[in-house]
């Protein structure tokens, strides 16, 4: 797919050569886009594609023949509808893939347009299929798809069956109005489920589904898709009616037709860019695909004055977001152990970039899902990077198949520890049962520091497989026994990041009990569930004491999770780490939340010495924390209050010495009911 840079200087027959394959490669892929909606490889692969060729032409132009794929606008019109001409053509964008290529267009712009200021309308490119809307008399009557650019199909009674889209308009003029179809993403998902149970081939992704509806013969089925459309472009009369291109998106709007509300009005480069950063995660909180923004500039008279050149206009620009899709190779297939035993096929790719990242795994999900996807080793599949961080393989690519895939089968012994796997009836899932499997081990105690549970920083995979490899740790509590010698016989561990590690797990001794409820990887119970049980128990033992009765009562606890919750602290193995982490001073309460804002403790410092009654020192350390105080652990003038158990040390003496203010258990008590804090 890489061509040699442009650095090295090809030969003429070199150069031949390449143009002759990049130019049968690209016709291939035009074909499987525009005429099959099945494409192969991603929208960026195939402009690497073009660019390549594009670059090549440029150097050698005595190459160019007329029917490269450089040398034309669009694709064919489909056959099966009667045609009609575009007047002026439908253009289509150029694309542009980060700040500096932009910073190229605008730099263009700037310079076609001497002196002049230059305002920039963006809106959201959506990912569907353009088309032309006609009115003629006030009436809706022809609806046209973009084609090649000059003629399209007429497809008026498919595009009729939207919704959306009004029949009557109260402008009598003839008005034709462009935009986007297409497929909300509920709509796509429910079409592809239905077709999955018809066993019929599934549409990559909604763009193509909305393709493949445009031209079905029959409005009923395209009525039942729930096409949806939105008009970015007005021409009156084959003029653009008013001035700027805001005021026109304005006027669609005041027609009664359908205008993406996400459009704004930038004055900068900067202010594209910030909604750009904005919009590249966020867009997958849309109901509709996206997969950039399209800048233009607004004045119509400067837009009339920059022109075009024969593909592209030099007044907009589509800035495409980091693409969630590729098509890559599978090398093999691992079997992945999770905390809970669930053993997940995960294929392993040839790597390739996506959505900005390289990415070299994708689950497979399990083995249900291999099976209906018909994936096998040596294939070449369509990955996609949804909402989730690991990407998941979306289609087999099988046409390019060579007949040497291998087809996957699942073992039936943990690829960790050998035991035999399970599969619990009705599930699709199989489990390894073994609760000293050395891979269900190392996943808990992830999960256990990771970010949404107990945050400890500085503990990572690497880490962590070492203190297993040294037999340092054995289960997550264990962490909060580690010497810092242990930690400096470790590779890459010096006194400094010991120290950092050991000061990580201390600070997590005082986290809030969701946390710790979360930590604990109880089967259905995530952060939502571990948050929403701290509000009902005011500590690990309350909950721990809850049986199945009293947890079911909690209206958003299902039989499942209640079940799940009860077995687990019936467990040994589990009591047994709960206890540990009990004496290690974990804190096993709630903290009494505090509002924003309100710290009643704030700027106060506190030292502990002595044994408390009522609280562990981490126990109150936490409670002093949340209600914005500090804790140190030596005594000092800047000290506040020192808090005196029974048997104090060395600490009592120096706060007489210092004339701090010291508080005994009942006093300490007092304040904290003082500050807010119910005990
Ligand atoms: S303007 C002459 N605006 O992107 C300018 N296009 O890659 C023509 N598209 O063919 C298009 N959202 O199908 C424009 N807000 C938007 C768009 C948009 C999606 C599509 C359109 C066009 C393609 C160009």
């Amino acid at each position: 797919m890489q061509g040699k840079g442009l650095g090295n200087k090809l030969t003429l027959e070199e150069a031949k050569k390449e143009i002759e394959k990049l130019r049968e490669e690209i016709r291939y892929h035009e074909y499987k886009y525009y005429v099959e909606a099945q494409p192969e490889i991603s929208d960026y692969e195939f402009d690497m594609l073009m660019k390549r060729l594009e670059e090549l032409e440029a150097q050698f132009p005595q190459l160019i023949t007329p029917d490269s794929p450089t040398q034309r606008v669009g694709e064919k019109p489909l056959e099966g509808f009667p045609t009609a001409r575009h007047d002026p053509p439908m253009l289509s964008l150029e694309n542009v893939y980060s700040y500096e290529e932009f910073l190229e267009f605008h730099n263009r712009v700037l310079k076609a347009l001497p002196g002049e200021k230059v305002e920039y309308v963006v809106e959201m490119k959506i990912d569907g299929v353009s088309i032309a809307v006609q009115y003629e008399n006030g009436v809706y009557s022809r609806a046209i798809t973009r084609g090649d650019g000059f003629q399209g199909d007429v497809v008026t009674e498919n595009i009729k069956t939207i919704r959306s889209l009004p029949l009557r308009i109260k402008e009598k003029r003839f008005v034709e109005v462009r935009g986007e179809v297409y497929m909300p993403k509920d709509a796509f998902e429910r079409l592809n489920r239905e077709r999955e149970e018809k066993g019929e081939p599934l549409f990559a992704n909604p763009r193509n589904a909305t393709a493949g509806t445009i031209r079905l013969l029959d409005p009923r089925e395209v009525a039942r898709r729930h096409l949806d459309i939105f008009f970015y472009y007005i021409f009156i009369e084959r003029d653009y009616p008013r001035a700027t291109h805001w005021e026109n998106l304005q006027l669609i709007k005041e027609l009664g037709l359908k205008r993406n509300e996400l459009v704004w009005f930038c004055r900068s480069p900067e202010d594209v860019l910030k909604i750009w950063d904005e919009w590249k995660d966020k867009r997958e909180d849309l109901p509709y695909e996206v997969d950039g923004l399209v800048v233009k500039v607004n004045s119509i008279d400067q837009q009339k004055r920059l022109g075009a050149t024969a593909k592209f206009p030099r007044w907009a620009i589509a800035f495409k977001f980091p693409a969630k899709q590729a098509v890559t190779q599978i090398v093999d297939i691992e079997l992945n152990v999770g905390r809970t035993g669930a053993v997940t096929p995960v294929a392993i790719l040839k790597p390739v970039q996506l959505a900005g990242t390289t990415v070299s795994r994708a689950t497979l999900h399990n083995e249900e899902e291999i099976r209906r996807k018909d994936i096998r080793i040596g294939d070449w599949v369509v990955i996609e990077k949804g909402g989730d961080i690991i990407p998941k393989v979306v289609s087999v690519v099988k046409s390019r198949r060579t007949g040497k895939e291998k087809p996957f089968v699942m073992p039936r012994k943990c690829p960790v520890c050998g035991s035999e796997l399970y599969r619990p009836p009705g599930e699709v899932i199989w489990r390894c049962p073994n609760a000293a499997c050395p891979a269900k081990i190392r996943e808990s105690i992830l999960h256990f520091v990771s970010r949404n549970a107990m945050n400890i920083e500085h503990i990572g995979e690497s880490l962590v497989d070492q203190l297993l490899k040294n037999g340092l740790i054995k289960d997550p509590a264990d962490l909060y026994y580690l010497k810092k010698e242990d930690l400096m016989n470790l590779e890459r561990m010096g006194p400094k990041s010991a120290q950092n590690v050991l000061d990580e797990i201390e600070r997590s001794k005082s986290n809030d009990l969701w946390r710790l409820i979360h930590a604990l990887g109880i089967r259905y119970v995530g952060e939502k569930t571990a948050k929403l049980l701290e509000e009902h128990f005011e500590s690990l033992d309350d909950l721990m004491k809850a049986d199945y009765n009293k947890l079911i009562t909690i209206p958003e606890i299902g039989y499942k999770v209640a079940d799940s919750i009860v077995h687990f602290f019936r467990d040994e193995h589990n009591l047994k780490i709960i206890e540990k982490l009990r004496k290690a001073g974990v804190n096993f309460r709630r903290l009494k939340d505090v509002e924003e804002g309100e710290k009643p403790l704030a700027g106060k410092t506190f030292v502990f010495t002595g044994e408390l009654d009522s609280f562990t020192r981490s126990e109150a350390s936490a409670i002093v924390e949340s209600l914005g105080g500090k804790v140190s652990s030596s005594v000092s003038r800047k000290t506040d209050f020192v808090v005196v158990g029974k048997n104090p040390g060395s600490k009592y003496q120096k706060a007489i010495q210092l004339g701090v203010k010291t508080l005994n258990e009942e006093e300490f008590l007092q304040l904290l009911r003082e500050s807010g804090y119910s005990i």
